[in-house]
């Protein structure tokens, strides 16, 4: 079990009708005047803008907002929230919506009280040493970047989609009212499940040898995910269901997971390798959502790299999924009509555990290939460019990859 260093300094606020208590519990915290910042309008046409306004109003808190934020959230919004911010000396930005909208709050949080352009934060130009804070109303468990120290923006003239990772990035506060969550489409809903299960396996797939206390974690809350997913698909209002997703889109990624399983010298708290891949998609394709990539890279990259470390797929499937290698021992074999070696039998566990996440994705309605989405092959050659720019020429730590192996795991998805 490898050192580590967990800091997870979020307020949550957690439960029905949480949303009408915003301004309560920022007032408690001093804050005064805000930036709210919000998607494409989803939150206008549910009521929960005017909810939280009415809240903050109740508090005494005064707010300006910033609508429009699309998802992949693109840099001149974040510009514009900066001008906001800085005219009205807000004290927090608070974003109502997704990953979206809170990547583009953290992005003013930190553009804000920074000279030159924010940009250079996610061009690894500058550092940032200051920030407004962020609070978060969250309307989808999905990027639990609630919680998380990432932002990731999307800078459509330069067709590049890159992250920032600070601590100073973790919000003060976030308020999770699953009942929000009911409005939500489902192509939405599945893409924010497959996103949460993801940022768990990033953690638990980083090359570490077994931390039992983390995988145990780990494990579970993808076995409580594959539990609810189900129900929320068939009763999109239900509210046990819809809590226990949205905590674990949380937990997934305010570093929980990854304690004890982060390879010395390689900073960070997983293999991170899928998000890199999926985010060249993003940028190449906009209206490409995440988690819809990460349908489709997850299992490719596994089926590409899992002899590297066949034991930890091995305890994934036996824990997710109940799968255990064949036993000739034990189990009736009439049915096959090969040798069954050990090799074998690890490989048959592995590549049945491979399938049965890609199915249970494919249930939700996610793509199973590239092409589904809209991705061909002389495609690949751009998304490499990014990948360069973003991750360099080798990146990962399960099995490092260079870009030509990006390259057959893209080709291999299409
Ligand atoms: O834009 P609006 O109109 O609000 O609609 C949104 C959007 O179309 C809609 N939506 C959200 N809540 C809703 C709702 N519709 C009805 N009812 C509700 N309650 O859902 C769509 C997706 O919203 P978005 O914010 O884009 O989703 P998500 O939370 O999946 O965020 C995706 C972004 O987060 C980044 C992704 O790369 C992507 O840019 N990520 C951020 C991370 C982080 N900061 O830690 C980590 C992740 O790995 C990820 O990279
Ligand atoms: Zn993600």
């Amino acid at each position: 079990m490898y050192d580590f260093n967990f800091w997870s300094p979020t307020r949550f606020v957690f439960g029905r009708g949480a949303t009408d208590r915003t301004g309560e519990e920022l007032a408690r915290l001093g804050y005064k005047n805000v930036l709210i910042v919000y998607g494409g309008g989803s939150v206008v046409r549910t009521g929960t803008l005017d909810r939280v306004k009415a809240s903050l109003d109740a508090a005494g808190i005064t707010h300006i907002e910033l609508g429009g934020v699309r998802p992949n959230p693109e840099i001149a919004s974040v510009r514009a929230g900066i001008e906001l911010a800085r005219e009205h000396k807000v004290d927090l930005v608070l974003p109502v919506g997704g990953g979206s909208a809170m990547d583009a709050a953290k992005a003013i949080a930190l553009g804000t009280p920074y000279e030159d352009d924010v940009w250079d934060f996610f061009a690894k130009r500058a550092v940032p040493a200051e920030h407004i804070p962020v609070g978060c109303v969250v309307t989808i468990p999905a990027s639990g970047s609630e919680a998380s120290n990432s932002c990731v923006i999307s800078n459509d003239e330069l067709h590049l989609k890159s992250g920032c990772n600070t601590d100073l990035n973790r919000p003060v506060i976030a308020i999770l009212d699953p009942e929000l969550t009911f409005t939500l489409p489902p192509y939405q809903t599945a893409a924010g499940i497959t996103d949460m299960i993801a940022h768990i396996m990033e953690r638990f797939f980083s090359g570490a040898p077994a931390v039992p206390v983390t995988d145990n974690i780990a494990c579970g809350m993808i076995r409580a995910v594959i539990d609810a997913a189900p129900r929320v698909m068939e009763d999109p209002e239900d509210y046990d269901a819809r809590a226990n997703i949205m905590w674990v889109g949380t937990l997934a990624h305010n570093g929980l997971a990854g304690n004890g399983l982060m390879i010395p010298g390689s900073g960070r708290d997983g293999d991170w390798s899928c998000h890199g891949l999926e985010h060249e998609l993003s940028a190449f394709d906009t209206t490409i959502t995440h988690g819809a990539g990460l349908a489709v890279i997850f299992p490719a990259w596994m089926r590409y790299v899992w002899r590297e470390h066949a034991e930890r797929f091995l305890e994934f499937g036996s824990q997710v999924f109940g799968i255990e290698p064949i036993d000739p021992e034990v189990d009736d074999l009439s049915d096959i009509d090969v040798e069954i070696t050990p090799e074998l039998a690890v490989e048959y566990a592995v590549e049945a555990t491979i399938d049965e996440l890609q199915e249970f994705f494919v249930s939700l309605g996610m793509p199973r290939t590239l092409g589904e989405l809209g991705i061909k092959k002389e495609d690949i050659d751009a998304l490499l460019v990014g990948l360069k720019i973003n991750k360099g020429e080798q990146f990962g730590t399960f099995r490092p990859l260079t870009l030509d192996d990006a390259r057959a795991i893209y080709e291999s998805a299409l």
